[in-house]
């Protein structure tokens, strides 16, 4: 346990589903400081091509190191797919993201090899975790299912609504039809649809968190590089948003209870890391 493990661990999210993941942190490492970012200006990502989120994510990610944070977790699936080798490669600090997490605990469940995955448009248009499961299974066949309705019917408070179920059933079907008997959660918001999905998939079928993975991962990396926080003073979390705090602060307040005290609102629209000119894809 060393000083540099006293900053804040910064987390990012294309909104507030990242909260799920803020949460399963606290839960794995209680002692450390977040500072979490939810970009909910320009949610969502799920839906956008992959040099527009890579583009808002660099800006995330330096508005964080900018507030002297010591790893960095991108609590997104749609920005890990896109975004996590890159900022990986151009930051300075360890960079976790959740589909590595997500994959290995896939085929550490699976006993034939038939993983399903569920994501946003995006997520799944990537291909980030059939190569992430196929680099640790080779023989692996990984069954993808975009689901683009999901987030706006969690977002719309239709968790146990019969339309929800009827829209499941249908994303589903083609995994039912391919005999998985894992399904990853892909996406930061399915997780609070886990029962719908567990009801659809069936008993022999477990279901996949990234968010837990993702925990168990940053506190390897921490411990690794001598960063965990030593326990003390309690963690002071600071949260960010893009838009609106007020409506941040009650839809965080609802995943995580009182731990969300005041939003503060920042415009990372353009922002880069003091260290120079934002990194660009080339043409
Ligand atoms: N956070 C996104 C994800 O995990 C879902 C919401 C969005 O599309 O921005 O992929």
């Amino acid at each position: 346990v060393s000083d540099a493990g006293h900053r804040p661990i910064g987390i990012f999210d294309s909104g507030v589903g990242g909260l799920t993941v803020a949460d399963a942190l606290l839960r794995r490492l209680p002692d450390e400081a977040l500072h979490y970012f939810g970009d909910t200006a320009r949610v969502p990502y799920g839906s956008k091509s992959g040099s527009t989120v890579r583009r808002y994510s660099r800006e995330a990610a330096a508005y964080l190191l900018s507030r002297d944070v010591k790893a960095l977790v991108i609590a997104c699936n749609t920005a890990t797919a896109y975004a996590g080798e890159a900022l990986h490669q151009e930051l300075p600090i360890p960079v976790v993201g959740v589909i590595e997490p997500g994959a290995r605990a896939a085929v550490a469940a699976s006993r034939t090899g038939r993983i399903g995955v569920i994501g946003t448009t995006a997520t799944i248009a990537s291909g980030a975790y059939d190569r992430a499961v196929r680099r640790l299974l080779p023989e692996a066949r990984v069954y993808a299912q975009p689901c683009p309705l999901f987030v706006p019917l969690v977002e719309e408070g239709l968790i146990g609504h019969a339309a929800t179920r009827l829209v499941a059933e249908e994303y589903l079907r083609p995994l039912r039809e391919m005999d998985v008997d894992v399904v990853i959660l892909g996406c930061t918001h399915y997780p609070l649809l886990q029962d719908v999905v567990a009801g659809i998939m069936g008993p022999g079928v477990r279901l996949v968190d990234s968010a837990l993975e993702t925990a168990a991962e940053l506190a390897r990396v921490l411990e690794g590089c001598d960063l965990l926080r030593s326990p003390g003073a309690p963690p002071e979390h600071r949260f960010a948003a893009s838009d609106s705090p007020l409506r941040f602060r009650e839809v965080g307040r609802q995943l995580m209870g009182g731990i969300v005290q005041a939003v503060e609102r920042v415009d990372v629209d353009g922002f880069v890391a003091a260290s120079g000119a934002p990194p660009r894809d080339r043409p």
